[in-house]
Parts: structure tokens; C-alpha cells; sequence
């Protein structure tokens, strides 16, 4: 298992090239299913992440090409049924469901199962896919559904949490090839879902209200291949942004999505990090002192969860109390512990951490938990004394297409290791 072994203390300067998205990706990918006819996806960045969803779609039957960011689907016929050794390899693989429910009639696709994350269900995917007139049920841990016909209705996907990103994405896709209408309220507007949305009209799709939270769609006999080119990755750029402003440094990165990083750089305004939007990128400065900062993550266009191991990482090195607080993923704060390692001042209070921050962390060896809390531990050694190895670096590989490269390439001192 790779390791990163990073030496603190170097200011980044230069210019960062921004990736197409993660979870834009993913979706559109599994959104391939529903068609005969061949796809072909641009800036699909080269994650461990999307190879497993590639995997996916050639397990179902697929013909499938990736190279230099282009993938190529051709899904002439499909299996129904997703196993458990390939969905729980990832939780998105769940996105499936909705795509073989309406290209077969019937499915069955295993429980993605625990996530370090927290408890994530998915009672709002079948909700709204038994509302589209779909029978589930839960059976040796697959979830098996069938439709002779899939037909429009009015579905509500609000949770105890807020709306469901993939949740929206399934309904969506399936209402896309049912009879009739179907609305869906409190749908997730996040750019991942209305980037979905733009693929599938762009795949003959009747939807409208993308980016909202009422979706209209209405379903069409069937869909044809199309060419589409993913959005930036809001959170990629969201964490160099903060790699930026841990080191003190200056970054410009190069496509960055500034129209979905609205919450983001205003947090990191308010902890006084100068960010200016220019042609082609965000430029991002920091000097000392930096203020402290309180945050508490919702759905788009609020704080996203995604960034908040991130900013427990600022949190940490500015002089000062900050709150930071997570209502989607309660207990998505597995790198306070690892933190606190380095020398971080913070204690978790329920699903606030509260973090006393310090001049300067000292190196440690940490280990990765998952995909954020890993890249907080990245940002976290660039800005220690001496070294941090932080180890299990798989899980930052699922979501950061060469970050190590990245950040060696704006000066930092960061080495994979066996
Ligand atoms: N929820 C339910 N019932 C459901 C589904 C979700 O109660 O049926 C709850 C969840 O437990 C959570 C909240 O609703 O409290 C939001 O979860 P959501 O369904 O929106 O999450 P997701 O769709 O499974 C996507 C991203 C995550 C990101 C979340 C929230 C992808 C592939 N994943 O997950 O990304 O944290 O939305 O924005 O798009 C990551 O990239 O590191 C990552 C975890």
C-alpha cells in the first residue's frame, strides 16, 4: 500500500490545472446504460474511482474505451444484475439501479454496504423509484426491483439530511425513460446533478429545472448516444485552493469552477484569503495572519460536506477558535483524531469541531481514512515541521487525479512511497 511522505513548510506557487469531476463522472457514466447506442465523455479524469465504474459497465456487458480522458461506452446489451464484490469496491456504484430498472424491467443490485463517511442509506432512491411504479425488495443484501413499465408520478426525495445527490440522479434517470411526467420536489441542484441532467438531454431526454430543487421530466420511448464534456471539479479545486492558504502561498488554478464554488471561496474569504476570479482560473493568496472561521456544511449551494476535512485542516493552523460544524454527514470527522496527531488543537462537540488553532503542526505519521479526510492530511503535512507520512494514500487515489504530482509541480516537497 502507497504512502505519501510529505516535507512541510514549502510556500506553493504557480499554477494548478483543475480535473473534470468525480462525481459529475460517475453518474454519467452509469447514464450510458440506458442507451444502445455509443457515448463518448470528455475530461473523465483517470481515478481509481471511475476505472471501478469503468469495471462496472464491462461486467454489465459494455463496450468500454478510456484513454487520455475520453471514454467510450457502448452498452448494445446489459446484464441486470450488479454484484456485491464490484458495488461494494464503491458506494456510487449504486447508481446503477436506476439506469437497469429502466433499460431491463427488472434488477438487482447489492446494498453498497458501510462507509467509513457514516450511515448512508438509500431508503430515497427506492422511495422514488417504487413511486415511478417499480416492486423492491430487500433480499440476502441485493435490492431486487422490477417494472414492466415505469410510469411518471410527483415524488418528494427530502431526507432527515437534506435532499440525495445520487438519490436525484437515479430517480431521474429512470423517470427519464417512464410514460408520462414525473416532478420531482426536493430534488439535489447540485452542478454533479444538473451536469447529469445536460448528458441526458443531451442523450434525447425531456428534463427541465436542472440546478433547481423541482425537476420536470418527461419520459421518452428511448434514448440515443451522445458526446458530452464534464464539468471542473468543485472540489479538486476547492482543495488546492485551501493547499493555497495552508502554506501562506499563491495558487492559480486553471479551470477552476468558480459559478459552483460559491460557499467555498466565501469561507475562505472569511478566514481572509484573498480569492479573485480571473480568465481561465481563480487566484488564490494567502498571508498571515489568517482569521479564524465558523462553517456548517448543508446542500448546494451551502458549504459542501466535501470540503470540510479541508477546512479542519486551515482550521488548525490559524491562530484563534473556529467551528466547524457537518449536518449531512454527522460524523464525517475521522481526521480530527489524525490531526490531533500532528499537534492540532480541536475536539469534536457532537458533529461541530471545535479547533484552537496553533502556528505550526508537527510531522507525523497519520493514517488515511477516506477520500477527504485523506486530502485533509495531505494539506495538513505541507504545512508541518519535518515529515508526515501519511499512509493507505488508495484512498486519496479514488478522488485526486495525481495530486502528489500536482502539488510537487507548484513546489511542494511530497514523495510517493511503496
Ligand atoms: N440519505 C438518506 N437516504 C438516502 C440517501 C441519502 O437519508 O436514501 C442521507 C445521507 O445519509 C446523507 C444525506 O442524505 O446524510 C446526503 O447524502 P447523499 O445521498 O446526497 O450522498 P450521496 O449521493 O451518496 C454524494 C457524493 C458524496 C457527497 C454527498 C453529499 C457522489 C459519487 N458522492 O453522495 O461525495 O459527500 O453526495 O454531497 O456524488 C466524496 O466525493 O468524497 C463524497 C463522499
Amino acid at each position: 500500500m502507497d504512502k505519501f511522505a510529505i516535507h512541510g513548510g514549502n510556500v506553493l506557487r504557480g499554477t494548478v490545472s483543475v480535473s473534470g469531476s468525480k462525481n459529475s463522472s460517475l453518474p454519467i457514466l452509469a447514464a450510458t446504460l440506458l442507451t444502445r447506442e455509443r457515448c463518448v465523455l470528455h475530461r473523465v479524469p483517470d481515478l481509481s474511482d471511475i476505472r471501478y465504474m469503468l469495471d462496472m459497465l464491462r461486467y454489465l456487458g459494455a463496450e468500454v474505451e478510456f484513454a487520455d480522458g475520453t471514454v467510450t461506452v457502448e452498452a448494445k446489451k446489459v446484464a441486470w444484475e450488479a454484484p456485491y464484490d464490484l458495488v461494494r469496491r464503491m458506494r456510487a456504484s449504486v447508481c446503477v439501479l436506476g439506469p437497469l430498472l429502466a433499460r431491463c424491467g427488472r434488477t438487482k443490485v447489492s446494498l453498497p454496504g458501510g462507509c467509513v463517511i457514516g450511515d448512508r442509506p438509500i431508503d430515497l432512491h427506492l422511495r422514488g423509484l417504487e413511486a415511478l411504479g417499480s416492486r423492491i425488495v430487500l433480499s440476502k443484501g441485493y435490492v431486487i426491483a422490477e417494472a414492466s413499465e415505469l410510469v411518471g408520478a410527483r415524488i418528494a426525495l427530502r431526507g432527515p439530511h437534506g435532499s440525495t445527490v445520487l438519490g436525484t440522479d437515479n430517480v431521474m434517470m429512470a423517470a427519464s425513460l417512464a410514460r408520462g411526467t414525473t416532478i420531482i420536489e426536493d430534488a439535489a441542484s447540485e452542478p454533479e446533478v444538473a451536469d447529469l441532467a445536460r448528458f441526458l438531454r443531451s442523450m434525447g431526454a425531456r428534463i427541465r429545472g436542472e440546478g433547481t430543487g423541482r425537476l420536470e421530466i418527461e419520459g421518452v420511448d428511448a434514448l440515443h448516444g451522445a458526446e458530452h464534456t464534464v464539468i471542473s471539479d468543485r472540489i479538486e479545486a476547492g482543495t488546492f485552493a485551501v493547499a493555497a492558504a495552508i502554506t501562506r502561498g499563491e495558487l492559480l488554478l486553471a479551470k477552476a469552477p468558480a459559478e459552483h464554488m460559491g460557499s467555498t471561496i466565501s469561507a475562505l474569504r472569511e478566514a481572509g484569503v484573498s480569492v479573485v476570479e480571473e480568465e481561465g482560473g481563480l487566484r488564490v493568496r494567502a498571508c498571515d495572519p489568517l482569521r479564524p472561521f465558523q462553517l456548517r456544511t448543508s446542500t448546494y449551494p451551502g458549504f459542501p460536506t466535501d470540503m470540510q476535512a479541508q477546512f479542519c485542516a486551515l482550521a488548525v493552523t490559524v491562530p484563534g477558535r473556529s467551528q466547524i460544524a457537518d449536518d449531512i454527514f454527522p460524523t464525517r470527522f475521522m481526521h480530527i483524531s489524525e490531526l490531533k496527531r500532528m499537534g492540532a488543537h480541536a475536539d469534536l462537540l457532537a458533529n461541530v469541531a471545535v479547533i484552537d488553532g496553533i502556528p505550526r503542526l508537527s510531522g507525523a505519521p497519520v493514517m488515511a481514512s477516506d477520500l477527504r479526510a485523506s486530502a485533509a492530511l495531505v494539506l495538513a503535512g505541507l504545512q508541518a515541521e519535518n515529515t508526515t507520512t501519511v499512509s493507505r494514500v488508495y484512498h486519496i487515489d479514488r478522488g485526486y487525479e495525481q495530486i502528489d504530482a500536482k502539488l510537487r509541480a507548484v513546489g511542494a516537497d511530497i514523495a510517493r512511497q511503496p
